[in-house]
């Protein structure tokens, strides 16, 4: 029986994670390198648990409850020992994950569960220096990690059935929606639909289509709205399939095929523009508050999740 997570990393998605795993009544380990990066963790898991009760979610009790269930440490061994399910979120350079495995299976329990957040790399790949292959599986959240209902599940032949139930069953508790690929291929699903809808909004706006803002309001006011309800191949069945079929082979040829980052993305990360974090990237960030941003993001996130949850 699962009682007791380890959360490895505690950025942008380990504290999300830590969060919901909280939330869903287990006891978890947050750890991170530096005691530092783990207050700023709890404060962030703090706010986002603010919200959720601000929005009608969850109860204070609820919130309180979830704050007194994270503990955080910077001692591995520590974090891990009482662990049922182990959940890496530490950045995404493959020595590191190889290098953290190894500790893992020093330090964890034998039967324990190991999970990567990776966002990229194979099942495979992550194994290829694993003495207890049988343990790993990926879960892949979606970032905010604690209001996206998906988990992208990536399974080895190596990984034990057991393992692959009880992680199916773990999500589910959690309150995410699951999905256990067939296959261990890059980008799993969510990534490769994400890259491919990518590629072809940068290589608009390169062209001088459209603006950045005129992208995205496509994209926001057309195409993600039917989508937060209606998945591809749905619309492909209602639009009708031989539609489909004229409107691919006709545009297929007119789209995008690059293989590298677009040059636009390139261009402003050698100047030092990267987003939100450095104030400028496509848009500019000088004159707003990002974290007043996040925070209408998140709040629209949650009323999103109430809406669907009313069908
Ligand atoms: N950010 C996203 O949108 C997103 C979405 C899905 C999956 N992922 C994946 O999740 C993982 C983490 O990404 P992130 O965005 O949270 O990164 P991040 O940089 O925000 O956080 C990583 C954390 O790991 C810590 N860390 C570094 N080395 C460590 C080590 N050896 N042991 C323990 N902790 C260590 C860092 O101090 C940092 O707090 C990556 O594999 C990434 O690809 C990211």
């Amino acid at each position: 029986m699962i009682k007791h997570v380890a959360v490895i990393g505690s950025g942008v998605m380990g504290h999300g994670i830590a969060q919901l795993y909280a939330l869903a009544g287990f006891s978890v380990s947050l750890y991170d390198l530096q005691e530092e990066l783990l207050h700023k963790a709890k404060a962030s898991v703090e706010q986002s648990l603010d919200l959720l009760e601000k929005e009608g979610v969850i109860t204070e009790q609820d919130k309180s409850s979830a704050l007194e269930r994270i503990v955080l440490t910077t001692d591995l061994q520590q974090a891990v020992a009482e662990a049922d399910v182990i959940t890496e979120a530490v950045p995404e350079v493959i020595e590191l994950k190889w290098q953290l495995f190894a500790q893992l299976e020093q330090f964890a329990k034998p039967e324990a569960i190991i999970a990567s957040n990776t966002s990229t790399f194979s099942i495979a790949r992550l194994i290829e220096k694993a003495k207890l292959p049988h343990r790993f599986i990926i879960t892949h959240f979606f970032n905010p990690a604690q209001l996206v209902p998906l988990v992208e599940i990536v399974r080895h032949e190596q990984t034990a059935e057991e393992v692959v139930t009880a992680t199916v069953k773990l999500m589910e508790r959690i309150g995410k929606a699951p999905v256990l690929l067939k296959k261990d291929v890059p980008g799993f699903i969510a990534n490769r639909l994400q890259t491919a809808l990518m590629r072809e909004a940068f290589h608009l706006l390169e062209e001088g289509v459209a603006s950045a803002e005129d992208i995205d309001t496509v994209m926001k006011a057309g195409i993600g709205f039917r989508w937060a309800f209606v998945g591809p191949i749905e619309t492909a069945d209602f639009g009708g399939l031989d539609t489909w079929q004229r409107v691919m082979d006709n545009l297929a040829p007119e789209l995008d095929q690059s293989i590298t980052a677009p040059q636009i993305i390139s261009e402003h990360v050698n100047k030092g523009e990267l987003g939100t974090k450095s104030g400028a990237g496509i848009y500019s960030y000088e004159h707003v508050s990002v974290a007043d941003r996040l925070h209408a993001r998140d709040e629209q996130f949650i009323r999103l999740t109430k809406l669907k949850n009313e069908r």
